[in-house]
């Protein structure tokens, strides 16, 4: 057992170490050591990673991995691969690795072959993705399938809309994605408007199959095609289930043989590679989401295998507990240079967040230092025009990670050289920023010299890769899957829980029947809900003025 974190020898030496280093600037480091680019870059599947941008030197590395080592990263990483519930406050499994392990690798957790299950169940959507695509399965009308739409919100919708629109280039361009999450119901009427029922699947993702945005959802989906199809016996052709819950499932009216299952040790957030890929693999076919689970598992044997100096995961989780713990920086930008990667930003955001955002370590104790950053982004170029201007010369310090690819996959003239410049001037102008005598020299009146001088010192990690391929895009999740593993053994806590969601889903189950009902008793919480639950009403029964829509 660890001391607590912040009375570790690491910790401390870390905490007189970032005293020494703190007024250091990216320039001099890079001055005074020529090598440092090429120094301070790793490589593992496919993607390079250059951390000389970030505030450290050799000394901070070797602290931190020490840190790594008191904290007992390469157990707890052990403990999670072997199948030891280290998801304590919910006594479970942690498999996700499970999910891309190559059959016939043996892996037997309370008494079960795991990896046998996962791939019972990928022959099953390998089965059914092939009929789907081949036009073999039929709608209830006899015509093949051409649209499909998921429905699931949070883990069961962020991974596979980010991962279709990472994949779109090699996704079958006659099958139409839709992904409906959101319970606001413009979401559903504007994803099925102009739809055709009789070749639209609805995929049901949700673990539980206790969500109401996902169940209101799924119950307006049946509804829209038993309307349009005058048949409620339409509803076995057109709607599967992805689900560890049996009996919700068949409670719904979805035949279970048209259910693909997962378990509980996959958490939401970590299931994009599961049976809530199904939407993935529909779009890339079977083959693709194979080579997809490749790159997964090869980073995972990556994170298992490599020393931590030369380990991907580990040095960026490292550089994260570093930023956040010593240089008190409370976000992380991550920016695509992809546009195909454009809802990145938004599948890490539950990934770190929902994973790290924790204020009790393992045993239930206060914690005394800072945990889960907070994650955004946007696709690099749109953001330079947008919100950099901050990160640049704004008085609080965001490292960012900026994901860059040597090769495009739709090259068009100069666009790619354009693109790709920005991710390597952007880390520069972060780092080394433009001096007042920089400025000046450029004949720059002097009151506005202050306006032009750019500080630097501002960290990034820049990650290079060749092309975007589905293995790539596996080895990239699990390098960020991973990562949030190393920050969350670091701070000791269960970043497999997400306690924090469940109050706000009580409340607002309490507050919908006072927004429905029409004999409007007194709502009876604090002042402020009650004065806008009436006004809500107020306004509800106004008129509307809208006109013909
Ligand atoms: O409310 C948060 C959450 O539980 C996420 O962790 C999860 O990914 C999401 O809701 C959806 O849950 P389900 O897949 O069970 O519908």
């Amino acid at each position: 057992m660890s001391a607590p974190l912040r009375q570790r020898k690491s910790w401390k030496a870390l905490e007189t170490h970032y005293l020494e280093i703190n007024s250091r600037h990216l320039r001099e480091f890079f001055a005074e050591d020529p090598q440092r680019g090429e120094r301070m870059r790793r490589d593992a599947e496919g993607i390079y990673l250059d951390y000389s941008k970030n505030r450290v030197t050799d000394e901070t590395l070797s602290l931190l991995i020490q840190l790594a080592n008191e904290s007992g990263l390469a157990l707890h990483r052990d403990a999670m691969f072997s199948g030891e519930h280290i998801n304590v406050s919910e006594d479970r499994a942690v498999l996700h690795v499970a999910l891309r392990m190559p059959k016939g690798t043996p892996l037997v957790v309370d008494g079960v072959d795991v990896v046998e299950q996962v791939h019972t169940v990928l022959d099953q959507m390998t089965d059914f993705a092939n009929r789907v695509r081949s036009g073999e399965w039929k709608g209830h009308t006899g015509k093949a399938i051409k649209n499909v739409v998921n429905i699931g919100i949070g883990g069961s919708d962020l991974g596979p809309v980010m991962a279709y629109e990472a994949l779109r280039y090699y996704s079958r361009r006659d099958l139409t994605f839709r992904f409906v999450s959101n319970v606001d119901s413009t979401d559903f009427v504007e994803a099925v408007r102009d739809l055709s029922a009789d070749e639209t699947l609805f995929i049901i993702s949700s673990k539980t199959f206790g969500t109401l945005e996902t169940l209101t959802n799924a119950r307006s989906a049946r509804d829209w095609l038993i309307q349009q199809l005058g048949d409620a016996s339409a509803v076995s052709k057109h709607f599967v289930a992805v689900s560890t819950n049996e009996e919700k499932v068949s409670a719904f009216g979805i035949d279970t043989a048209n259910m693909f299952g997962f378990w509980d040790w996959v958490g939401g957030r970590y299931s994009m590679d599961s049976a809530i890929g199904l939407s993935t693999m529909l779009a890339v076919g079977p083959e693709g989401f194979y080579e997809m689970l490749e790159g997964f598992h090869a980073m995972d044997v990556h994170f298992q295998t490599a020393p931590f100096e030369e380990n991907l995961p580990v040095l960026m989780g490292l550089l994260a507990v570093w930023n956040r713990d010593f240089l008190g920086c409370q976000t992380v930008g991550v920016m695509p240079y992809e546009q195909y990667l454009k809802r990145l930003p938004a599948y890490l955001q539950q990934l770190t967040m929902e994973s790290n955002g924790k204020h009790v370590s393992l045993d239930g104790t206060s914690i005394d230092y800072q945990t889960g950053a907070i994650y955004w982004g946007e696709p690099g170029t749109n953001g330079q025009h947008s919100f950099y201007q901050l990160i640049h010369q704004g008085t609080t310090i965001v490292p960012v990670d900026l994901i860059g690819f040597a090769k495009s996959l739709n090259p068009l003239g100069e666009h790619h050289d354009i693109l790709s410049s920005n991710v390597f001037a952007q880390a520069q102008a972060l780092a080394f920023g433009k001096t007042e005598e920089e400025v000046r020299a450029e004949g720059t009146p002097e009151h506005v010299i202050p306006h032009r001088v750019m500080e630097g010192n501002r960290p990034t990690n820049v990650l290079l890769c060749e092309i975007l391929t589905p293995r790539l895009l596996g080895a990239l999740i699990a390098l960020y899957e991973h990562s949030v593993f190393t920050q969350g053994t670091i701070w000791g806590v269960d970043s497999f829980d997400q306690w924090g969601v469940e109050l706000g889903k009580v409340l607002s189950v309490q507050i919908i029947p006072e927004l429905e009902s029409s004999s409007e008793p007194e709502p009876s919480h604090d002042s402020s809900t009650n004065s806008l639950i009436t006004l809500y009403r107020a306004l509800k029964r106004k008129e509307d003025n809208r006109g013909d829509q």
